[in-house]
């Protein structure tokens, strides 16, 4: 299949460019584009064919479900049963990084969300995908934009490097702005269950709701015949091939430990911009300042993608912080980290 790549400038939106996703997604095509998350791999979110056809160049099993967008949150009304709960969520938080799980109505076909009597709704703010699903006036049902086992794209060339040759169309419109993939809650009555951290923090939700439970499965690793509130939990997620290792451990142990290991292995730091210079002759990747979350989360995608094309035998990081934006940094990495920690101490570096 012929790919085309349409680049649009999401501060100059073109029209005719928008146009012609709409036209493509409404004959059943299938569509990439930013949004301010990672980028997402767009089909309309009523046609059972074209979902199928998502599962198809992602390699995504069948039963993990997807994400459909709108435009405005009061569109949620044609594809699910809303509550007040929901529309307190989206005044705070819509558009933006915030995906709601709600009982489905039948205008989407089980196909989209993996035979769950549920829908994942989210109204990204990104301008690009705005203007396509508006244009294209039908919810566009989009999980990211990556094979399914990589990380999710964070810019164009991530989705070129994945899916050309894959889809119809691949916009690109520049680099995602948070880098990580949305914050997903369940309603339950009048609590939320987070079921993926992301841009929105639980703090953030507090302020809307005075109960916000953390599945287990955020920080833990499932255990052996769990069933997962989300079925996305369930699947390794953004394995690179060298294995990923989160160190724990003070700044100064943690980089010891690192130069010493660097004279016996073939490794990558994702390091700290702070520790750069003194990481000097180790293979680092810059994830951003230490106390920096934002520019670590916009980074984190990125940098896996690049140790896959290095020739190492492992990475470290550092283990993240739980707190604030970390618990989404920290979701992602302990997962692409099979849940591997080392406890690094003075004692054995
Ligand atoms: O930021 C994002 O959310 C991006 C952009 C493109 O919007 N999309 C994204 O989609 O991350 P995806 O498919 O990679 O992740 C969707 C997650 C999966 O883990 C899936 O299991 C979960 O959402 N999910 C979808 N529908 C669900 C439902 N009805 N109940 C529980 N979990 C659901
Ligand atoms: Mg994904």
């Amino acid at each position: 299949m012929q790919t085309q790549i349409i680049t649009i400038d999401p501060e100059k939106i073109n029209n005719e460019k928008i146009a012609q996703c709409a036209d493509i997604l409404l004959c059943g095509g299938l569509v990439a584009f930013p949004t301010e998350t990672v980028y997402g791999l767009g089909a309309l979110a009523t046609d059972a064919s074209a979902a199928k056809k998502i599962y198809a160049a992602k390699g995504r099993p069948s039963d993990n479900p997807l994400i459909i967008h709108i435009s405005e949150p009061r569109d949620a009304e044609r594809y699910a049963h809303t509550c007040p709960l929901y529309y307190k969520l989206a005044a705070a938080f819509m558009p933006g990084p915030l995906t709601v799980i709600l009982p489905k109505k039948d205008t989407i076909p089980s196909e989209v969300t993996g035979g769950l009597d549920t829908v994942a709704i989210r109204c990204p703010a990104h301008p690009i995908a705005k203007e396509i699903i508006a244009r294209t006036g039908v919810a566009i049902a989009a999980p990211s934009a990556n094979l399914s086992g990589s990380p999710s794209p964070t810019t164009g060339k991530h989705v070129i490097d994945d899916m050309n040759g894959r889809i119809d169309a691949i916009v690109d419109g520049g680099e995602a702005e948070i880098g990580l993939e949305s914050t997903i809650v369940k309603i339950d009555g009048d609590s939320l269950t987070l079921l993926r951290p992301g841009g929105i923090t639980s703090d953030a939700l507090l302020c809307v709701c005075e109960k916000v439970n953390v599945a287990s499965a955020v920080t833990e690793a499932l255990k052996e015949n769990e069933r997962p509130l989300s079925p996305g939990m369930k699947y390794r997620h953004y394995a690179p091939n060298a294995p990923l290792v989160l160190l724990d451990g003070e700044d100064e142990d943690v980089q010891a430990f690192i130069l010493k290991q660097s004279k016996s292995e073939k490794i990558l730091m994702l390091a700290y911009t702070e520790e750069i210079s003194f990481l000097s002759g180790v293979n680092a990747i810059d994830v951003g300042e230490r106390e920096d979350l934002q520019t670590q989360a916009k980074r984190l995608f990125s940098a896996l993608r690049t140790a896959n094309e290095l020739d190492i035998d492992k990475i470290y990081a550092h283990l993240p912080t739980q707190s604030g934006l970390g618990l989404a940094l920290y979701n992602r990495m302990i997962r692409a980290a099979a849940h591997t920690v080392l406890k690094v101490t003075k004692k054995n570096i």
